[in-house]
């Protein structure tokens, strides 16, 4: 799927049922996320987040953070906690309408729709913190790995990028055995994608794609970026490994 499919699959989800569409959890389907809870859960994950930064990076500075894909600014709003301006952005103008609803810092926290696949509405080197979860497993690793340039190219000396992508299929998986044998592989994408032709639930035919973890570590390092730690998690569900990447440069 290209930006404009993916932009308009996010923004129908944006206007249909925004925070499930972000937080999947079956039991709050059709509206059932309480505004308060689902905030409350972004910041638990950026008080966690922050403490680990901390201990990587002790010398962090406070100025500026980038929150890319930040939906209804979950996150976004937790970072305003930490950090003296926040700017959020997605390429759904729905969920940024939202995210603007919710703004609770005013000038301080700006939002923005993105729709290329570069950041070119930033200049170089403008951030000390840059965080992105949940958004990059649903694009072509083409446009995965420009934003992960352009993550690179925007965080400032000294800052930290922390962003999350999948690496691989789960190899001890028998659904992932069966799609990379030559036998069996052809049908049951071929299964797969019917399945998706014939549901109506848009949030179901979101795909997701991996970039191994070897591509990364070197796409970080020619783009003059430092690991400081890669961590598995188990966030793109149990086909997939997935892991969080900690850079500095
Ligand atoms: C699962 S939600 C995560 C939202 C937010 N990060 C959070 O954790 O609350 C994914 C978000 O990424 C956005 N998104 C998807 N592709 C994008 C892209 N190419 N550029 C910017 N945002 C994108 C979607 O519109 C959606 O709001």
């Amino acid at each position: 799927m290209d930006l404009k499919g993916l932009q308009n699959n996010w923004d129908t989800l944006g206007k249909a049922d925004p925070f499930w569409a972000i937080l999947s959890d079956p039991a709050k389907k059709g509206g059932k996320w309480e505004t308060e809870e689902f905030f409350r859960s972004g910041r638990l994950a950026v008080k966690n987040l922050m403490e680990h930064a901390a201990s990587l990076k002790k010398d962090l500075p406070h100025k500026k953070a980038f929150d890319f894909g930040c939906g209804a600014g979950r996150l976004t709003q937790a970072l305003c906690e930490y950090f003296e301006n926040c700017y959020g952005v997605d390429i759904a103008p729905s969920m940024i309408d939202l995210a603007n609803k919710f703004n609770r810092f005013g000038y301080r926290c700006r939002y923005f729709v993105n729709e290329t696949e570069d950041l070119r509405i930033f200049e170089d080197e403008s951030f000390d913190f840059v965080i992105t979860f949940l958004i990059l497993q649903h694009m072509k690793p083409e446009f995965s790995k420009s934003y992960m340039r352009e993550f690179l190219r925007v965080l400032s000396p000294g800052g930290l990028a922390v962003f999350q992508v999948p690496g691989e299929l789960n190899p001890n998986l028998l659904i992932t055995r069966l799609k990379k044998n030559p036998l069996t592989g052809g049908l049951i994408n071929l299964m797969i994608n019917a399945k998706k032709r014939f549901n109506k639930d848009i949030a179901s035919k979101i795909d997701m794609y991996g970039v191994p973890k070897n591509e990364v570590l070197r796409l970080v390092e020619d783009n003059g970026g430092r690991i400081l730690e890669v961590r598995e998690n188990g966030w793109a569900g149990m086909e997939w490994v997935s892991f969080t990447y900690y850079v500095t440069k």
